[in-house]
């Protein structure tokens, strides 16, 4: 929220960023902050410092951990736990393994359906592939995160082999004369020749496009395939010094000050 004039009211998201305020307040008795991205997602570059954050909220600190309006995340967190208090669309992530899982493929290929969109669920939907490759680099093989990378790319391109078609729900979404920007067209040339290619479009194949309010979905069903292709840190995801440990601890802690 921005600094605003004495002089006039306040506009209605004004009023819902104070309220917000005063709700976190009367949560806890620390002050939580929301990053630079946060505030972009409504569209504004607004950044209030923060001594004035403080001077606005008395007597409190900020807060440098965990945020008590989320729900609460064991010391050593798994990725299940992570799916269970973190990701926000788990429905998607596990009607597409499932359709893996029923077609008989590799448990390789489950678990890349079964983690295709965490960066959506967990992050951010730019670049979502891209993210959640990253996310789960240093924990599954490497033909798993190639997929979940390429697969954002290959959405966009037939392959008529497959039977996968341009799905029309993007045509719905983004407009018959959409076309996917160049660095999308070169990831999609690049994945073709390569030797994880079907595991990606696999995802592709597999990724369904809305939610099925009948499917009977349930995490158990993959505990033990995350089990077997998972590397879980015995420390716990964020507290294992990986190159990915820091996006783990910031999902774990989203409005943490630094
Ligand atoms: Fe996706
Ligand atoms: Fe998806």
């Amino acid at each position: 929220m921005g600094p605003h004039a004495a002089s006039r009211p306040l506009t209605l998201s004004e009023q819902a960023d104070e309220l917000e305020e005063k709700m976190m307040n009367e949560l806890n008795d620390k002050i939580a902050t929301k990053s630079a991205l946060f505030n972009m997602g409504d569209g504004t570059l607004d950044y209030v410092g923060g001594a004035e954050l403080q001077a606005r909220n008395p007597g409190k600190y900020f807060l440098m951990g965990a945020d008590p309006r989320l729900p609460k995340m064991p010391d050593k967190p798994t990725l299940i736990d992570f799916f269970k208090h973190r990701f926000v669309s788990m429905n998607h992530l596990l009607q597409s393994a499932t359709l893996a899982l029923k077609a008989g493929h590799d448990e390789k290929v489950v678990l890349a359906c079964l983690l295709h969109d965490v960066g959506v669920a967990g992050f951010i939907r730019c670049d979502h592939g891209y993210w959640g490759a990253q996310l789960i680099e240093p924990y599954v093989d490497e033909e798993v995160s190639w997929a979940v990378r390429v697969h954002q790319a290959l959405r966009f391109f037939p392959d008529e082999t497959l039977g996968y078609k341009y799905p029309d729900m993007y045509v719905k979404y983004f407009g018959p004369d959409y076309k996917p920007e160049p660095y999308i067209v070169e990831e999609y040339k690049r994945a073709r020749g390569h030797k994880y290619y079907m595991t990606a479009r696999l995802i592709c194949v597999n990724d369904i496009y809305a939610f099925d309010p009948d499917a009977k979905v349930n995490l158990d069903n993959f505990v033990d395939i995350i089990g077997r292709h998972f590397k879980q840190p015995k420390e716990g995801l964020g507290f294992d010094n990986t190159p990915s440990s820091h996006m783990w601890r910031t999902l774990m802690w989203p409005t943490r000050f630094l």
